[in-house]
């Protein structure tokens, strides 16, 4: 279901400092193709209105570009990333595709309901929480993920994001990242710290010269291998008579030789 873009009731231009990154965006395309920026815009225009695209900004990115409206239309209702609605001030994207929802992601939605009393698509009235379901995030081998504002909050379970939630609610910085202290997509537990030492100390053992020569180990015994006995050759057919070749079996002997 498509949504119509919301207004906001206000008028929209870009800020001097997002004017400056526009007009950077735009020149990375050919001239007469500035409307290939117009998602590069949109984001610079719905960071700028508070997390949310309102008409007036598609609008004004539209006349910017110099593109028919309806372009600019179309691609705002199509891209999920572009929320066409206010959004609270944590915006919170649940991920359910398949790997997340096998590892938890009931638990975070059940949470949310629990510690914000909204579900997803919903606003929390004091405007400080929005959860929406959102599609796979890229990071699912530390799954359940959940994106908050620009953030990942990863290998979450119903306690570790209740905790995030409370934080939030009391104003408190949350640590962005795996709640399992995982090393970025590493196995839980390794380090790759620790890994890198071991590493070094068995390469460290396995170059080590002995002190003395006596700490030497001693050379493995090799016994000496019998001499083979030459096996007679085997016959070519020719053997060298007088330094003539003699006839091979069964070949005719000139009579002239
Ligand atoms: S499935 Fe959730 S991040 Fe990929």
């Amino acid at each position: 279901m498509t949504v119509r873009p919301q207004k906001s009731g206000k008028a929209f231009s870009f800020s001097k400092e997002n004017e400056k990154k526009a007009k950077e965006f735009i020149s990375h395309y050919p001239k007469s193709k500035q409307a290939s920026a117009v998602i590069a815009l949109f984001e610079l225009a719905q960071r700028q209105s508070g997390g949310w695209l309102p008409e007036e900004a598609i609008v004004y990115v539209a006349q910017y570009l110099d593109m028919p409206l309806i372009r600019a239309t179309e691609v705002a209702t199509f891209y999920t990333m572009f929320n066409l609605k206010p959004v609270g001030e944590h915006f919170i994207q649940v991920c359910t595709t398949t790997p997340c929802w096998l590892r938890g992601t009931d638990a975070i939605m059940t949470t949310c309901q629990k510690e914000l009393g909204i579900g997803a698509g919903q606003t929390t009235k004091d405007k400080k929480f929005t959860v929406v379901e959102v599609e796979c995030l890229g990071a699912c081998v530390n799954a359940p993920v959940v994106q908050i504002n620009d953030d990942f909050y990863e290998d979450l379970d119903a306690k570790s994001f209740e905790e995030l939630l409370l934080a939030l609610k009391a104003g408190k910085p949350i640590k962005p990242g795996s709640a399992l202290a995982r090393q970025c997509s590493a196995p839980v537990g390794f380090s790759p710290q620790a890994n890198t030492v071991k590493v070094a100390v068995k390469k460290a053992e396995a170059t080590k010269k002995p002190d003395s020569p006596k700490a030497a180990a001693p050379k493995a015994q090799t016994t000496p291998r019998p001499k083979a006995k030459l096996a007679p050759k085997a016959s070519t057919g020719a053997t060298k008579l007088n330094g003539k070749s003699a006839p091979r079996t069964g070949q005719k002997k000139n009579k002239d030789v």
